[in-house]
C-alpha cells in the first residue's frame, strides 16, 4: 500500500522521531501519569503493599491499543519501586537460552518489561513459567547423551508484559500474572492536560483552546497527541507568531486530514469501504482487510477499538457493521471535502 505523509503523521505506531522525543515527555512517577484512574489507584495500593512486605510487585500484564502508555507505566513501576527496568520484546527472544540470559542478569526486585509478549514463541514461553512462578529457570547444558538439565535460581523480580492482543496470549501465561489491566482511551480533557505539559517541556506557548483542539483530534491516544502537538508547533512558528491557538491547531490538523473526531485516513477508509463495497456490512474481518490491502491484525488492534468505542463501528458475530453515525460522519466529510 502507498503510504502518504498524512498517514505516517497520524499512525499510532511507533516512529523514530517518537523515540527521540518520547523519553523527554514520558512521565516518571505515578503522580505525573494522567488518566487511567482505576489502574493507577490499584497499582498504588499493590506497590505500597509489596514495598511494606519487602517483596517485588506481582507480575503485571498491560494490554490495549498502541500509544496509550503501557511502556511508560512499566518505567513508572520500576521508578516507584526503586528498582531498575530491563526492556525486551517477544520477537527479540528467539531461544530459551536468550531468555535465560536476560533473566539471570536481573537484579533483586528489578522490572523485566516484555513488549509484544504475545509474540514469544512457545518454547521460550514455557521457560518463563517457572521463572514467573518459582523464580527459577531450567536450562539444558551440553548436547545429545551428555546433556543435562540444571536449575538456576533467579532473584525475585516483576515481569511487566505489554500486548495489543491479549486474546493471543495462552491461558497458562495469562494465569501467571497477578494483575491484568486494560488501558483505556483518554478523554479529550486528559489529553489536553498531557498536551499542555508536553508543550511546557518543548518550550512552546499554548492556549487552553489550542490544547483542547489537538486533544479532541488525537484519537484518545497520548502518543498521537504529542505527535500532533509537534506538527502544530511547526505551523505556529513558521506561519503564525509561535503561539498555539485553536485556529493554528485547527488549520494544521485540517491540512493533515485529521478530521473533527480525530479519525485518520485509515479510519475513514475502513468506514468508506464497509459502506461503499459491502453495503454497510456485516463484513468479516479478513474480507475487509483484503479489500483494504491491510493486515487484519492491525485493523483489529489499531483501527477498530477507537471506531467501536466512538460508535462508528459494531462488531457482531456475522462481521463488522457501519453504524448510522458512520454514515452521517462520512456524509458530512464528503461535503466538506468537496468530493
Ligand atoms: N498517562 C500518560 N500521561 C502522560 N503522558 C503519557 C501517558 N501515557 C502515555 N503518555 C505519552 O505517550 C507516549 C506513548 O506512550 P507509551 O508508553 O510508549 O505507549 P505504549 O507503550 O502503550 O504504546 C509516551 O512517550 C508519553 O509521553
Ligand atoms: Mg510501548
Amino acid at each position: 500500500m502507498v503510504e502518504t505523509i498524512e498517514q505516517r503523521v497520524i499512525t499510532t505506531e511507533f516512529t523514530e522521531e517518537d523515540s527521540r522525543i518520547e523519553n523527554s515527555l514520558r512521565p516518571r512517577l505515578l503522580g505525573e501519569y494522567i488518566g487511567q484512574e482505576s489502574l493507577k489507584q490499584t497499582l498504588a495500593v499493590y506497590m505500597e503493599a509489596a514495598k511494606t512486605r519487602g517483596e517485588p510487585l506481582d507480575h503485571v500484564l498491560l494490554y490495549g491499543p498502541p500509544g496509550l502508555g503501557k511502556t511508560t507505566l512499566a518505567g513508572i513501576i520500576a521508578n516507584e519501586m526503586g528498582t531498575h527496568m530491563k526492556i525486551t520484546s517477544g520477537p527479540a527472544i528467539e531461544h530459551p537460552g536468550e531468555m535465560a540470559a536476560v533473566l539471570t542478569k536481573l537484579g533483586k526486585g528489578d522490572v523485566l518489561f516484555i513488549d509484544e509478549i504475545h509474540r514469544l514463541n512457545r518454547q521460550v514461553e514455557e521457560h518463563l513459567y517457572s521463572a514467573m512462578e518459582d523464580f527459577a529457570i531450567d536450562i539444558v547444558i551440553g548436547k545429545g547423551a551428555g546433556a543435562k538439565s540444571i536449575r538456576l535460581d533467579l532473584p525475585p523480580f516483576t515481569l511487566v508484559g505489554a500486548t495489543t492482543r491479549v486474546g493471543m496470549l495462552t491461558a497458562p501465561l495469562r494465569d501467571r500474572f497477578g494483575v491484568i489491566h486494560r488501558l483505556e482511551f483518554y478523554t479529550p480533557k486528559e489529553l489536553a492536560t498531557i498536551i499542555e505539559h508536553s508543550a511546557g517541556v518543548l518550550g512552546v506557548e499554548i492556549e487552553p483552546a489550542g490544547a483542547m483542539e489537538i486533544a479532541r483530534r488525537s484519537r484518545g491516544t497520548p502518543r498521537l497527541a504529542n505527535r500532533l502537538l509537534k506538527r502544530v508547533r511547526d505551523f505556529a512558528q513558521v506561519r503564525y507568531d509561535g503561539r498555539i491557538t485553536r485556529e493554528v491547531a485547527d488549520h494544521t490538523l485540517t491540512l493533515l486530514k485529521v478530521d473533527k473526531f480525530g479519525l485518520d485516513q485509515m479510519d475513514q477508509r475502513v468506514l468508506d469501504t464497509i459502506i461503499g463495497k459491502f453495503g454497510g456490512g456485516p463484513v468479516g474481518l479478513d474480507t475487509l482487510a483484503a479489500a483494504l490491502g491491510e493486515d487484519a491484525g492491525t485493523l483489529e488492534d489499531v483501527c477498530e477499538p477507537y471506531l467501536i468505542q466512538n460508535g462508528f463501528l459494531q462488531r457482531t458475530p456475522r462481521g463488522r457493521i457501519a453504524t448510522e453515525q458512520a454514515y452521517l460522519h462520512l456524509g458530512v466529510s464528503r461535503e466538506t471535502d468537496g468530493e
